[in-house]
């Protein structure tokens, strides 16, 4: 489904030149909840935003089910970027729109009907649980209620991926936990191929089936969530789960 190949992307300081990603290939599996873990600073942000182009890598390849992103027009990533799905830390909602409204922005974007959009994002604030807030506005939700929000509009275009970028990191544990088995229920259900980025072990643990370590710019572990806990090689990765959570 996701093929990364030579990944580098470097970013220009006025000192030097920082390799936030460096020279990582992985491939992700269809289906997969592929979790990609490390410190902060270690690069997962900018090699998950690789994955759209976002982030335009310097060197390497981007392959979406067999499809070499770098090679298409704009045109064509338009269509093929419907295809991913991302939420963020911060949920990035629209605040001047209701929540039924942030579900049917995507959908407005590619031109869909407005009748069509806002049967679509019903069925998903179904899906989310969270048909009775159609007409609230974010600033009325509470964080993980707005994480849902973020889940059903990620979903208007039916994507095959799902991009998740410290999705949890500002909800309490319980919270964390609802979105977490959301999560894995949309995985199951739709059968989406879903990439977490975390420097949380826990979500790693409660719903990765596959996991990426990282640390400065460079995959340094990867496998099975329960032969990599078992048997972490790295020090980071024994770090990490040390530290049980990654703050350091
Ligand atoms: N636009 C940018 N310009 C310059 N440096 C950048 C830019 N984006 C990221 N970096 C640097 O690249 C490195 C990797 O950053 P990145 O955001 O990918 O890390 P991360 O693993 O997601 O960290 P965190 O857990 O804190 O979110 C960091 O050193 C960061 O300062
Ligand atoms: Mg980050």
């Amino acid at each position: 489904m996701i093929r990364l190949e030579h990944i580098t992307k470097t970013f220009q300081t006025k000192e030097t030149n920082l390799h936030a990603v460096n020279d990582v290939s992985l491939t992700i599996e269809k289906g997969d909840i592929y979790g990609i873990i490390g410190f902060s600073g270690a690069g997962k942000s900018t090699l998950v935003r690789c994955i759209n182009l976002l982030e335009v890598p310097g060197k390497g390849q981007v392959l979406i089910g067999g499809t070499n992103l770098l090679e298409l027009t704009e045109e064509q990533l338009r269509k093929e970027r419907q295809k991913i799905g991302m939420i963020f830390q911060h949920f990035n909602l629209l605040s001047q729109r209701s929540v039924l409204d942030n579900v049917t922005f995507p959908l407005e974007i590619i031109g869909k009907k407005k009748s069509e959009a806002r049967g679509k994002a019903r069925e998903l604030l179904k899906l989310v649980g969270l048909e009775e807030k159609e007409n609230a506005y974010p600033a009325q939700l509470s964080g993980g209620q707005k994480q849902r929000v973020a889940i059903a509009r990620a979903l208007a275009t039916d994507p095959d991926i799902l991009l998740c970028d410290e999705a949890t990191s500002a909800l309490d544990p319980m919270t964390t936990a609802t979105i977490l088995s959301l999560l894995k229920e949309i995985n199951e259900k739709l059968g989406l191929t879903i990439v977490i980025i975390t420097h949380q072990m826990e979500v790693v643990k409660q719903i990765c089936h596959k996991v990426a370590i990282m640390e400065a710019g460079k995959v340094v572990e990867e496998g099975s969530v329960p032969t990599v806990f078992s048997n972490p090689k790295s020090e980071v990765a024994k770090n990490l789960l040390l530290t049980e959570g990654g703050q350091k």
